[in-house]
């Protein structure tokens, strides 16, 4: 049993650790692993509450099987959410357990059918639905879009367990400990659950409110996510980090996100952090986006309420990897920041002024901060002393909280 994790008596782990693939989703960075969790109720029937990705399932079988013993079954198993990080093994389950009948809403059982062709031996819910597993009361909250349409939350009753699928979750796998109170990093889980918050979840924000708000209503003792670890204490405090997040309330700070070519942009990046420091604004990160993944940067965005792009112009547009940056930001439609703008040309402007109008294109996101600083060639004394001037406006706008 030593592969098994209790959540609470009849609650079990039944997840895996996945420390082989690279990037979550094929985009996102996994310093740390990360783990798909699942957990099997063990009633009269037994609910296994969600599964796992594709080509991990054999540890997933391994715990199940070792939790049911011989010639027990599976009775439903519980779809919060169909990404394949959760389904992919469904197909490989019902070989093992044919009598399993498969629990889910109506958007969840038509990507049922069209990602593994089942149609049969299915329940299917709606919201508030209760199913009675005998001595497991099993309620259905629907949270459409946190992360995907057909995503719901679980709750069981009687432990007062909240399974909530992507919502509440984080990088990383899980190191032989199930709870959050049991990390012994506390700051590097909490900078990795913002980062999956921000990169995953945040463009959803408005939907996680609505969730927040549908799950006020229950008495929880325990947060289940399809990521990361489980909390039993703080509960408070998770919610209201993810409340803030999703509500984009930020922290007095800075980040600066810049690309150099040939040291010009980079000067006026030093000034401005220079002048940024004299001005005491709190935090200021500093990302060269050549060298830092954007799961990085769009994390340290997500958190403070200043951000200060800096770019040369390249083919008369931004540096690519700052385009490709913004193109991200635009993506994750952050809003309530501050925004300035920086950098250098050779022959031909063009990249600072895009920049510009992103800004102006999301107006109603990103107030912008003036001045705009643009050295042609090197910078000279002029673009220096603007370059001090944004920072003290930053600095302004930043302590006014506006
Ligand atoms: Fe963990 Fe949206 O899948």
């Amino acid at each position: 049993m030593d592969q098994v994790m209790a959540v609470t008596g009849n609650v079990f782990w039944v997840g895996v650790n996945d420390r082989e693939t690279q990037r979550f989703e094929n985009l996102w960075p996994l310093d740390h692993g990360i783990s798909y969790n699942a957990f099997l109720v063990r009633a009269e029937k037994n609910v296994l509450i969600d599964s796992v990705k594709a080509l991990t399932q054999e540890d997933h079988f391994r715990r199940i099987a070792e939790l049911l013993g011989p010639g027990n079954k599976i009775d439903y198993l519980v779809i919060n959410h169909m990404e394949p990080d959760h389904s992919g093994a469904i197909p490989w389950l019902r070989t093992h357990y044919p009598e399993m009948r498969i629990v889910g809403n109506v958007k969840t059982l038509d990507f049922l059918e069209r990602f593994y062709g089942i149609r049969e031996n299915i329940v299917k819910v709606a919201d508030n639905d209760v199913l009675d597993a005998g001595g497991a009361r099993l309620r259905f909250i629907l949270t459409p879009m946190v992360h995907w349409p057909e995503t719901m939350m679980t709750y069981l009753e009687e432990q007062k367990i909240l399974f909530s699928g992507d919502a509440f979750g984080s990088f990383g796998a899980l190191n032989g400990v199930l709870f959050a109170d049991q990390q012994d990093d506390r700051d590097q889980y909490l900078n990795e659950m913002l980062r999956y918050f921000s990169n995953v979840i945040g463009r959803y924000s408005d939907m996680l409110q609505k969730a927040l708000v549908k799950i006020k209503t229950l008495a929880i003792d325990c947060i289940a996510s399809t990521h990361g670890p489980v909390w039993r204490r703080d509960l408070d405090q998770l919610i209201a980090l993810h409340d803030k997040w999703s509500r984009h309330e930020t922290e007095p700070g800075v980040v600066i996100a810049y690309a150099s070519m040939y040291g010009h942009t980079l000067q006026l990046m030093e000034a401005i952090v220079a002048s940024l420091g004299r001005c005491g604004v709190g935090r200021v990160m500093v990302h060269d986006v050549v060298n830092v993944h954007p799961s990085y940067i769009v994390r340290d965005i997500w958190k403070y309420r200043g951000l200060i792009l800096g770019t040369p112009t390249y083919n008369m547009r931004p540096f690519p990897l700052i385009e490709d940056l913004v193109s991200l930001l635009d993506n994750k439609r952050m809003k309530n920041r501050l925004l300035g703008v920086f950098g250098s040309y050779g022959w031909s402007g063009g990249g600072v002024k895009q920049l510009v109008d992103f800004a102006a294109a999301g107006a109603e996101r990103w107030q912008l901060v003036e001045p705009v600083v643009e050295a042609h060639c090197a910078a000279g004394a002029e673009d220096f002393a603007r370059a001090a001037e944004l920072a003290a406006n930053m600095a302004g706008r930043l302590g006014k909280q506006d």
